[in-house]
């Protein structure tokens, strides 16, 4: 039973992303935003007992388990809690190296350099029209950079997210205001590559 869906704690302090990041909006963004998106999927689901045994790779992979009554509502708060829940994860206090492991060779063959794969991520990011994400996903066993709408989740059964990026304001403003480029800029120094690296590393197939 999978059933209720658990808010997972940050693995960090509220102000260990500073200066990059404010504890003012590391607070409403996990404690209001994030916390919201696990109650209300548990308040669709509470009447549903089927859907208490799956997981939320399942609620939304497999969209054709879901009454059609609630399978948009499904897939905007399972999407709120898997999305919000990988870039909690993908951030670290820590000084972040860049990859040197396997990750690294990979996301040189895919973008050319790593140089490369920052800028590409960042306009992914940047011109996200709206609220979104842009993500560095596994796809067919291939590095992709994309960007996804509201609460979209790129996950399918041979695409897996691997980093992602929130772009909604909520995830800046209060800091950044109205300067999405600037908060992009920042965010590059607190991806926990490790995290993403082991990520990788659980998925991907030898070359
Ligand atoms: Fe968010």
């Amino acid at each position: 039973m999978n059933y209720p869906f658990e808010v997972k704690k940050l693995s960090y302090d509220y102000n260990a992303l500073e200066p990059y990041l404010s504890k003012e909006i590391l607070e409403f963004h996990h404690d209001k935003h994030y916390v919201t998106y696990v109650n209300k999927l548990n308040e669709i689901i509470k009447n549903y007992p089927n859907l208490q045994n799956m997981t939320l790779e399942q609620l939304l992979t497999e969209p054709e388990h879901i009454p059609s009554e609630i399978r948009t509502a499904i897939k905007n708060n399972a999407g709120g809690v898997y999305n919000h829940e990988l870039y909690f994860a993908c951030m670290s206090s820590a000084d972040c190296e860049l990859p040197t492991d396997r990750l690294a060779l990979a996301i040189n063959a895919s973008f050319g350099s790593i140089e490369n794969f920052k800028a590409e991520l960042s306009s992914s990011a940047i011109n996200q029209f709206g609220s979104g994400y842009a993500w560095l996903i596994l796809s067919n066993n291939q590095l992709e950079i994309i960007s996804t709408p509201n609460q979209d989740t790129p996950i399918a059964p041979t695409v897996t997210p691997l980093l992602c990026i929130d772009v909604w304001e909520h995830a800046y403003y209060l800091q950044y205001q109205n300067r999405r480029p600037d908060y992009v800029e920042n965010w590059f120094n607190l991806i926990n590559w490790s995290y993403v690296g082991a990520r990788y590393m659980s998925v991907a197939k030898e070359q």
